[in-house]
C-alpha cells in the first residue's frame, strides 16, 4: 500500500489487516512509517513498512520485495496522492505541477508497473488504483491534480484490457470526500484563497471519515468489480442527510481548513 501513513492509505491499511492481510506500508518519511507500523502492531494487525518515494520506480521495487518476504503478493493499492496549488493553470507555478505528476501519474504506473509481473507470474492478484475529483471531467482551478486522476482512470481501464483473462484484476476506486489532510491543507494562488472558504461546508455535508471511506477497498479485492464510486447521487443524498442529522454539518470546521496563499506569481 503505497501512501498509507496517514489519511485514506493507513485506514484502507488497517481495514485490510483487520481482514487478516500482511500489510506493508510505504511513504516517504520514514519516522512516519515506522509510527504507523507499530500503531497497526499493537491493534494485532501483522505490519511492516519501508520509505517509499513512489516517484522513484526502485523505492517502488524495494517495497514489492519487503511485501514478497512476508508471503504471496495478492493487493497492491497506489494510494499515494497529492493535490497541487489552487488556482488557473496559466500561473501555476511549473513545479508545482510537476510535484503532483511525478506522484500521482508516475506514482500510479511505477506501482502498477512493480505489482502486475508478479501477478501475472502467479496467475492472480487486485491491483487498486485510487481515483480522485475529476476522473470523469474537467475541474477548474484544479487542473494538475484533476487530469491527474482523468489520466490514473483512464491508465486503469487500459490495464483492465491488458489483464482481461489472466486471473489478475484491476480497480480505481474513487473514496469521494475524505477527512485528511489533503483536503485540510491547501495552498492557493494569490487572490483564490477565499474561494476555498466553501470547502468547510461541503466536507460537512458530504465528508467521511478516512475509516468509512475505506471500508469499499475490502469489497473490491473480494470481487471482479471494476470501480467503486462514492459519488453517486444516493450515495452523495444518503451521506448528506445523515451528516446533517450527525450535526456534522453545523460543526463544520471539525476538520480543520489550513489555507496558504502564495505570493503573485508571474
Ligand atoms: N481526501 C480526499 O477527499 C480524497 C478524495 C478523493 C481521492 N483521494 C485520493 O486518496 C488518496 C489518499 O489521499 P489522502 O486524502 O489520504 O491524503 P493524505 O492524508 O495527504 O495522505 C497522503 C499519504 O500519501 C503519502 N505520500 C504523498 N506523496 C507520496 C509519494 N510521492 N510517495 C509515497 N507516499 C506519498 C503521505 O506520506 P508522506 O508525505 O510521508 O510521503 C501520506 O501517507 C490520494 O490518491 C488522493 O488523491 C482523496
Amino acid at each position: 500500500m503505497t501512501g498509507s501513513t496517514r489519511g485514506l492509505g493507513y485506514a484502507m491499511a488497517r481495514e485490510l489487516g483487520r481482514q487478516g492481510a500482511v500489510v506493508v506500508l510505504g511513504a516517504r518519511s520514514a519516522p512516519e512509517v515506522a509510527a504507523a507500523v507499530e500503531h497497526l502492531q499493537t491493534e494485532g494487525i501483522a505490519a511492516f513498512g519501508r520509505r517509499c518515494d513512489t516517484g522513484e520506480f526502485t523505492d517502488v521495487e524495494a517495497l514489492r520485495d519487503e511485501a514478497l518476504s512476508h508471503g504471496t503478493l495478492d493487493i497492491w493499492v497506489n494510494n499515494a496522492g497529492t493535490s497541487g496549488v489552487y488556482g488557473p493553470t496559466a500561473s501555476t507555478p511549473v513545479e508545482d505541477f510537476t510535484r503532483v505528476v511525478r506522484t500521482n501519474i508516475l506514482g500510479t504506473f511505477h506501482g502498477s508497473r512493480a505489482a502486475l509481473p508478479v501477478f501475472l507470474s502467479q496467475g492472480h492478484g487486485d491491483l487498486v488504483n485510487i481515483y480522485g475529483q475529476g476522473d470523469r471531467g474537467p475541474v477548474a482551478l484544479q487542473n494538475a491534480y484533476a487530469s491527474s486522476k482523468c489520466w490514473v482512470r483512464q491508465f486503469t481501464r487500459t490495464l483492465r484490457l491488458e489483464t482481461k483473462g489472466s486471473g489478475v484484476r484491476v480497480h480505481g476506486m474513487n473514496p469521494g470526500l475524505v477527512e485528511t489532510g489533503l483536503l485540510g491543507h491547501v495552498t492557493a494562488q494569490a487572490g483564490y484563497g477565499h474561494r476555498l472558504g466553501a470547502l468547510q461546508v461541503v466536507v460537512g455535508l458530504w465528508g467521511q471519515t478516512p475509516d468509512e471511506a475505506a471500508r469499499p477497498v475490502v469489497r473490491l479485492v473480494t470481487s471482479d468489480a471494476a470501480e467503486f464510486r462514492f459519488l453517486t447521487a444516493r450515495r452523495l443524498a444518503t451521506r448528506g442527510i445523515r451528516n446533517i442529522l450527525a450535526g456534522r454539518l453545523r460543526r463544520a470546521n471539525r476538520m480543520p481548513l489550513d489555507v496558504t496563499v502564495l505570493a503573485p506569481n508571474p
